[in-house]
């Protein structure tokens, strides 16, 4: 038994969730709001039986418990097998021990230089720091929050008292302190600082973020640790582990530029605020936050580093699929949000709530710019725009930006469209190569109509042959979409035909569902899975319905399924058609048109 295995016998999945997601039984089956996206009802099922999850509303994605901790904890895979190991009771192979050993001593080592810089914060020498916390409007709650410090001005400090407990390698390699090249002995990196800890998304501080007290001296405003085996700029966000269970109740992030924005906005009581710590977004923060919500809401400094951060940003979080938003706040309430919050809270409060589409805000932007009543300007406008539009995902949405777009040059809709296409040709939109898997649900476009009845369809059919059989029967594999439920409709009608040729004397109750899985045991995974994830959907929308009520809904469904379909024959030969006719094939295309009219007729028959 491999370790997955192992931690899926020992650990019930219902039990597991329930902790996260308050779980109702619902026949065999459980089911609660899904905690991934925001809902009323319930549409979101766990099967102990099958040790499954699946939400049927707009996430349509499921998993296993470890897909489910993943997801819920923001975790990476084998972050949640150690999570679920532990549950468990089961004792991993130890693959990368020594790796471990020296992550945790350097996550022991910024801790405890969290709780030095802390205490010394609230030492006599540390008033100084103190008062200007005072001076910038900070309270103590906030302060104590963000376990903020106070880096003393002295060379040892830090280093003497982490040398009473650690080694000087490891000391080193924490980033905390600087190696002298004099006389190769430590001395402390940060010095008459303003001292903010860095954490990961379970708070364990992994380095830190100062700030200058002393703005005479010639120091970087703000000095971070450097890179270290626990901590990289780019990977993690400042103010996550505190922000992470607001960002999923309110399904969106507020991104800012700075640390102190991010304190600010928690002690005003809004707390779904990340900071990317004064540059670009990175794909690697974009897909920290993914694991929370969609949707993201940008405030960047309005200076032009910060803009030109802001739309870097804003290309990756655009490339990742995700959503976004920009917030500008009005002239003369400070240039960030740490200052237009203290201002006035209201304000801040409309800013965010009136925070613009992201082609809205490059559209004022570039109508500032360019002159479009010139040809010239024009023709740079329209282009500057198309390209963003090229960077949004979603089809219907680049639609919608276009017509706006020939609206307010009032040109030509279609000469956009093929201007679009030809700056489509070379790769402008960076490699998304993201694997579907990667890709959470909410990102995919809403399944259409005929996916949804084929897999109504297949789940009446695995919960009650008798139902839908007569159904099925009137219809083919070819008029189900996609191409996975094509080929279950073919298998599960395969084995219901040798269900039905058992000779049924004694066992004459034997239940289908037992017989095809014995049957279909070597049927492809993906088949199996999706067999699986039909049955759920089936407990969940048919459980306790008659078999009359049953083969009312079959008869339904199968009706729709052949609508839609004649729409998709009705379309593809209408292209046929016109193909036909633009290649001088008249006697083709009028045969195709003999084939739509029967169609037509068909489908106005039943309507
Ligand atoms: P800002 O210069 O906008 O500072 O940098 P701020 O957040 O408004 O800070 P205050 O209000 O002056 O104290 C924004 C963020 O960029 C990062 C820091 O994370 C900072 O919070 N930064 C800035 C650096 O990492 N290094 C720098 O030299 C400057
Ligand atoms: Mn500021």
């Amino acid at each position: 038994m491999t370790a997955t295995e192992d931690i899926k016998a020992r650990l019930d999945i219902v039990d597991v969730i329930n902790t996260y997601v308050p779980l109702k039984r619902a026949g065999v089956n459980f089911s609660g709001r899904c905690p991934f996206h925001s809902e009323k009802t319930p549409s979101f099922m766990v099967s102990r039986s099958k040790q499954l999850w699946y939400c049927f509303g707009a996430c349509s994605e499921g998993g296993d418990i470890f897909k489910f901790v993943m997801k819920m904890e923001g975790l990476e895979f084998l972050e949640a097998l150690k999570l679920l190991a532990d549950k468990a009771g089961v004792v991993l192979p130890k693959y990368d021990r020594a790796r471990d050993a020296r992550r945790n001593v350097l996550l022991d080592i910024v801790k405890t230089a969290v709780e030095i810089y802390a205490r010394e914060l609230n030492s006599p020498r540390g008033n100084f720091a103190l008062e200007y916390l005072k001076r910038r409007g900070l309270d103590q709650a906030v302060t104590r929050q963000f376990a903020l410090g106070y880096a003393p001005d002295t060379w040892d400090t830090l280093t003497k008292a982490l040398l009473e407990k650690f080694k000087p390698a490891d000391i080193l390699a924490s980033g905390v302190v600087i190696k002298s090249e004099r006389n190769q002995g430590l001395y402390d990196r940060f010095r008459h600082r303003l001292m903010f800890p860095i954490c990961d998304i379970h708070g364990n501080p992994v380095g830190f973020t100062s700030r200058i007290l002393d703005e005479t001296r010639k120091e970087g405003k703000y000095v971070n640790t450097p890179e270290t085996l626990i901590y990289s700029k780019g990977k993690v966000l400042y103010g996550l582990n505190l922000a992470r269970e607001a960002i999923r109740a309110q399904d969106c992030a507020m991104v800012v530029e700075g640390n102190m924005d991010v304190i600010a906005c928690h002690q005003f009581g809004i707390a779904n605020v990340v900071a990317s710590s004064g540059t670009a977004l990175t794909i690697d923060q974009a897909r920290l936050l993914k694991r929370y919500t969609q949707n993201l809401k940008i405030a960047f400094d309005a200076d032009p580093a910060g803009q030109s951060a802001a739309r870097r940003g804003i290309d990756v979080i655009l490339q990742e699929g995700m959503r976004v938003k920009i917030i500008t706040f009005p002239e003369g309430c400070g240039k960030d949000p740490d200052e237009c919050i203290r201002k006035s809270k209201p304000v801040f409060e409309s800013a965010v709530l009136e925070a613009r589409e992201i082609m809205e805000y490059y559209i004022t932007r570039a109508l500032g710019q360019y002159d479009i009543k010139g040809a010239e300007g024009q023709s740079k406008f329209a282009n500057l725009m198309l390209r963003e539009i090229l960077k949004v995902t979603d089809l219907i949405e680049q639609d919608f930006w276009l017509k706006r777009i020939a609206e307010i040059c009032k040109a030509d809709e279609k000469v956009l469209r093929a201007q679009l296409a030809r700056l489509n040709t070379p790769p402008l939109r960076g490699s998304r190569n993201a694997s579907a898997e990667v890709l959470p649900s909410a990102v995919r476009p809403p399944k259409a109509r005929l996916e949804l009845l084929s897999e109504r369809i297949l789940a009446i059919f695995l919960l009650s042959p008798q139902a839908a059989a007569d159904g099925l029967a009137l219809i083919t594999a070819e008029m189900l979409a996609p191409q996975v439920l094509r080929e279950l409709y073919t298998r599960v009608t395969l084995g219901y035909n040798a269900y039905n040729s058992i000779p049924r004397s004694g066992n004459a109750d034997l239940n289908f569902r037992q017989f095809w899985r014995n049957w279909a045991i070597k049927e492809p995974p993906d088949i199996l899975s999706t067999a699986d994830i039909l049955e759920l959907l089936a407990d969940k929308e048919f459980e306790g319905w008659s078999l009359l009520q049953l083969k009312h809904e079959a008869e339904f469904i199968i009706e729709e399924v052949r609508r839609e379909y004649t729409k998709v024959r009705r379309a593809k030969l209408r292209e046929a058609m016109s193909q036909a006719e633009r290649f001088g094939n008249h006697a083709r295309a009028a045969e195709l048109a003999r084939e739509f009219n029967v169609l037509q007729a068909d489908t106005t028959n039943k309507t």
